[in-house]
């Protein structure tokens, strides 16, 4: 019982072995300096004769052929129904014959050899298509080798892969996954150790369920373009990988010579989620009035339907762009303007008063005609004539009439010399002050006595609250000396006040006088004659 079964397994196993391993084929390729194998596939019935003589023959001619024994080559090795090379060479192309008794069969060899850098022969490849994110399953398996190769090891684009003790590649297929995966069956005989390549040339194609295509971008596109020049319309789609992308482009009278479909940029790629788009591109060359307002439609046609969608051509707008070297001089143009402007303020700011006196002139400028006030200037100053404050005193009563009144032609009111004496001081100083257009106050270290107090309190509520009359100040001693000071006359701009230097008395043209002259009202100078003139450099008296 057990006998019999054992039997039954070897004999169903050497079936199967015989029947999966023979050869059948009549053209043959083989892969140079690996073994090789040529086995008759007998069919079940004929058992095999001790008696029947198994022959193998070379062909050597058109109709001649050679028997080959073992010991024709010692790279042949015949076994029965089989013939072994190890390895086969370039040399042993041709026809192959295996008779036995009555029966032939007939192969022919072509033996390719593989090129200089790869691990595999292009032309003895098993093409594997996958789907992206299905199984791909690589399994390296010879019917033949592979029960004696004591190594197999797996390459991709020939180089070694990490699992090369158990080479079996299982995974969901993505597109890196795309390549050649070679088995190598390394296979000892006789000392020697042959390897035998079995190489998949697997490509990962994208979903192939089918999608209604669709045209990427609006359904009608206005290109903006200029006459005489080239524009490349691109028509895209998300399509199938069988649909067709194209233009229409011929009008009723044929097709416009200025007009092409390209074929080499006729595009289609894969995206790594599986979507393939395609696009074609429509040259037209030298645009002319006939291109313009002209529809020009592209189509993806597919089973599941078609789309569509058109180009029209219109002229650019007149507009001319502004060319680089006028863009750069009106840069330059507008910096020096800016410079300029700049200077000018500056220049205008430093000399302020020179250019208000100047324009006062010029426009004969003359503020005191219409006001009905009698005084240029009240002028208050500390009327004690101590010696510590002589110089402000002689200041107030000789140098700023002799300037102001008979230089310039002002008129001032200096209580000393133009009240006469005995009024009701109080009274008559408000109305002098009312009378004035500027308040000159001529601040020194005693200023702030009683005696000028009303005059100042007076003159401030002129200024500050009935706004008539503009104050300015002449510093004798600085503002900060004071422990005492009304807050408002500290709020002056400093512009109002002016500083005397006694130690360094001014000339006409200096700039105290002129600020003082800007300060003081407009007024046409009448001309004084000579006298004016020769007037002493002001000195201490
Ligand atoms: C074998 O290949 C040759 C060309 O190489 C061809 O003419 C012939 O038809 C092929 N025979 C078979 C059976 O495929
Ligand atoms: C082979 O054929 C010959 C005649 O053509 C015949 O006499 C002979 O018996 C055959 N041999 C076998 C083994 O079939
Ligand atoms: C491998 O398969 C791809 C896709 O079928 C094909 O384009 C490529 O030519 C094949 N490679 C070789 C070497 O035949
Ligand atoms: C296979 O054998 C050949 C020579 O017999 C050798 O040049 C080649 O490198 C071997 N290939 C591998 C993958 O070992
Ligand atoms: C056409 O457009 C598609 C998609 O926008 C792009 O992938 C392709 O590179 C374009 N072709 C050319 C030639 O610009
Ligand atoms: C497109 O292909 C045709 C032939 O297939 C060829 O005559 C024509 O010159 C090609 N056009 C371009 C722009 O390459
Ligand atoms: C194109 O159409 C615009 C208005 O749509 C028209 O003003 C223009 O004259 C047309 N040009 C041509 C060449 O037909």
């Amino acid at each position: 019982m057990r006998h019999t079964e054992l039997l039954l397994t070897i004999l169903v196993l050497m079936f199967t072995r015989t029947s999966e391993t023979c050869t059948s084929r009549f053209n043959i390729t083989a892969v140079r300096g690996e073994p090789f194998y040529l086995r008759y596939c007998s069919s079940g019935s004929e058992r095999k004769d001790e008696t029947v003589a198994i022959r193998w023959y070379k062909g050597s001619g058109p109709h001649a052929r050679t028997e080959l024994r073992s010991s024709s080559s010692p790279r042949i090795s015949l076994r029965d129904y089989v013939l072994e090379f190890w390895p086969v060479e370039l040399e042993d192309s041709g026809s192959y014959f295996f008779q036995m008794g009555n029966n032939t069969h007939e192969w022919k060899l072509n033996v390719i050899g593989k090129s200089k850098h790869s691990c595999f022969a292009e032309k003895q490849l098993i093409s594997k298509t996958v789907e992206v994110q299905k199984s791909l399953h690589i399994n390296c398996k010879h019917s033949y080798y592979e029960e004696l190769a004591h190594r197999i090891s797996l390459y991709k684009n020939c180089e070694k892969m990490e699992n090369n003790k158990n080479p079996v590649l299982q995974k969901n297929a993505e597109f890196e996954d795309q390549g050649y995966y070679t088995c190598v069956f390394f296979v000892p005989y006789n000392g020697n150790l042959f390897n035998v390549t079995k190489t998949f040339n697997v490509t990962v194609v994208g979903d192939r369920s089918k999608i209604i295509p669709v045209l990427l971008g609006p359904k009608v596109n206005h290109v903006k373009v200029e006459l005489g020049k080239d524009v490349e319309l691109n028509c895209s789609a998300l399509a199938n990988e069988k649909d067709a992308v194209y233009w229409n482009v011929w009008e009723e009278n044929g097709k416009e010579p200025n007009v092409h479909e390209e074929n080499i940029t006729r595009t289609r790629y894969v995206t790594p989620d599986g979507k393939l788009y395609a696009s074609r591109i429509l040259r037209i060359e030298n645009i002319n009035e006939k291109n313009l307002n002209f529809s020009y439609n592209c189509a993806v046609a597919s089973e599941g339907g078609t789309d569509t969608i058109s180009f029209v051509l219109v002229k650019k707008e007149d507009m001319v762009d502004i060319p680089g070297y006028v863009f750069t001089r009106g840069m330059i143009v507008a910096v020096l303007i800016s410079v300029v402007v700049v200077c000018l303020v500056v220049i205008g700011v430093i000399y302020r008063v020179d250019l208000a006196l100047f324009y006062r002139h010029f426009m004969r400028k003359d503020e005191t005609l219409t006001d009905g006030k009698t005084y240029d200037a009240f002028v208050s100053y500390l009327k004690e004539c101590g010696p510590e404050n002589g110089e402000e005193h002689t200041f107030a009563v000789e140098i700023l009439p002799r300037v102001l009144e008979k230089h310039f032609g002002y008129k001032l009111c200096i209580f000393e010399r133009d009240v006469v004496p005995g009024g009701a001081i109080v009274d008559e100083i408000h109305s002098l002050i009312e009378k004035s257009r500027r308040l000159i106050i001529v601040l020194s270290k005693s200023y702030m006595s009683n005696e000028v107090r009303y005059e100042l309190e007076s003159g401030l509520h002129e200024a500050l609250v009935e706004r008539k009359i503009k104050i300015i100040l002449i510093e004798f001693t600085p503002v900060s000396d004071f422990t005492f000071f009304p807050q408002s006359l500290q709020l002056l701009k400093s512009h109002r006040v002016l500083k005397w230097n006694a130690d360094k008395p001014p000339s006409y043209n200096s700039r105290f006088w002129k600020n003082l002259l800007y300060l003081m009202p407009a007024k046409m100078v009448k001309p004084c004659g000579a006298e004016s003139e020769v007037l002493p450099v002001l000195s201490r008296s």
